[in-house]
């Protein structure tokens, strides 16, 4: 095994009602002005947002609202709750919903708790560490982005359309509270956006240059076994609550470390999906899987036997009699044929915003190596003729 180190400090509080205990976990962990962050109006349409304020007055707690997080979060709007934060002298701050509102609710526990840096310049640009944050809680309702557990927030410039992540020790939320139950609102759509993150945060840390690491392989081949298992029951009999629950979990594993330990995560589709995000603001799931086909055709060769291996470990598909490179696509195709049937894009031309001009992809090639100051990926390292190149391959 290689070395590694593991921090995951977030309480989880899984189950039925749990929403009910939120008041009493932010006492727990010192809160008493609380800033609770939503979304635009699926928490107050079902009635959670009022049950868990009723559970923040119980503990006597004060806070003030920020809603109106809309998917691909805007750094505008951190600004904004980082300004309420400050002047309401909040000490903690509380996400009500999925990645968008909890990585706003990070973002404003970062500004508030540090008001003579610059949320973007300073910390998402990286000039300077992140020297703390207020501690964050969530109440998380859909199984995607696994925020509920990272230790990264992401947010979109409005102003220059580039959309960054920022992880570090600070954005592990203290506590999670996952009530399967709050995802039966949920459109179709978004589950299925979803079960493919939940699935790239583990696949984005599965093709990784390092192989020796054989339980890790095999709790990320688990998890991604039992996540299309139970991704295929979820889209055969929406609101079922077993089925839901395994994804709930999964997507906070899938994104906590655990599938990655000792190996360096390859997250190259991630980044070239946030380009996607940023320039055209498409869903985070359906960014990933309109480009996931393309990475892997660029990058199979690479190393066909990892790809032969996670076709054989996770679609069980039969390697007798096969070189490592037919079973390798025959695993690329099975991924391809699972997010069609869930009715995901595999290019372009599946995303609304539909095929892009040379010029275009150029643009989003340049975009996502940084304006040429950096590479992404491990398992491939891939510079900026690379990207271009997998840009086109998606482009149809
Ligand atoms: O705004 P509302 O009305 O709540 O609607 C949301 C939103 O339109 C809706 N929704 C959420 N829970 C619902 C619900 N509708 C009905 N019933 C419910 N129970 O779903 C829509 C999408 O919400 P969003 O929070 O954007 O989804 P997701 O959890 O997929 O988060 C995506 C964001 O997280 C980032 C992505 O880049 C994207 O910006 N990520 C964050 C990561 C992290 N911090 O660790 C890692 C990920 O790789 C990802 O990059
Ligand atoms: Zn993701």
């Amino acid at each position: 095994m290689q070395a590694f180190e593991f921090y995951s400090p977030t309480k989880i509080l899984f189950g039925a009602s749990t929403e009910a205990q939120a008041g009493q976990q932010i006492t727990a962990y010192g809160g008493s002005r609380v800033v609770v962050v939503y979304g635009g109006a699926s928490a107050v349409k079902s009635g959670l947002l009022e049950r868990v304020l009723r559970s923040l007055d119980e503990a006597g707690l004060a806070y003030e609202c920020v809603g109106g997080v809309q998917p691909n979060p805007k750094l505008s709007l951190a600004y904004e709750g980082v300004k309420r934060a400050l002047s309401f002298g909040a000490d903690f701050v509380l996400a009500i919903g999925g990645g968008s509102v909890i990585d706003t609710a990070k973002a404003i526990a970062d500004g508030a708790a540090t008001p003579e840096f610059d949320l973007w310049d300073d910390f998402w640009l990286k000039k300077h560490p992140l020297p703390g944050s207020l501690p964050v809680g969530v109440v998380l309702t859909i199984p995607a982005a696994g925020s509920e557990s990272s230790d990264s927030a992401v947010l979109t410039n409005d102003e220059t359309l580039e959309k960054r992540g920022l992880s570090s020790p600070f954005h592990r939320p203290r506590f999670a509270i996952m009530n399967p139950e709050l995802t039966f609102t949920l459109p179709r759509y978004q589950v299925t956006c979803g079960i493919v993150d939940i699935m790239m945060h583990t696949m984005d840390r599965y093709f990784n240059p390092v192989t020796t690491n054989e339980l890790t392989d095999e709790i990320a081949e688990g998890l991604l076994r039992n996540t299309i298992r139970n991704g295929r029951r979820v889209m055969e009999h929406p609101g079922d609550y077993q089925a839901i629950s395994e994804l709930m979990w999964a997507g906070s594993l899938s994104h906590n470390g655990l599938t990655g330990l000792g190996n360096k995560p390859d997250f190259a589709p991630h980044q070239l999906g946030h380009e996607l995000s940023a320039m055209f603001d498409v869903a985070h799931g359906a960014s990933l899987s309109a480009i996931w086909d393309s990475w892997a055709k660029y990058c199979v060769h690479t190393n066909p036997a990892r790809f032969a291996q996670f076709a054989e470990n996770v679609w069980g598909l039969d390697p007798s009699g096969k070189e490592p490179v037919t079973l390798a696509m025959e695993g690329i195709e099975a991924v391809r044929q699972f997010f069609r049937s869930l009715q995901m894009p595999i290019c372009l031309s599946q995303l609304d915003c539909g095929v892009q001009s040379e010029s275009t992809l150029e643009d989003l090639a340049y975009r996502c190596t940084f304006r040429n100051t950096r590479t992404i990926g491990s398992f491939q390292v891939l510079n900026y003729d690379d990207i271009l190149a997998i840009y086109r391959l998606a482009n149809y």
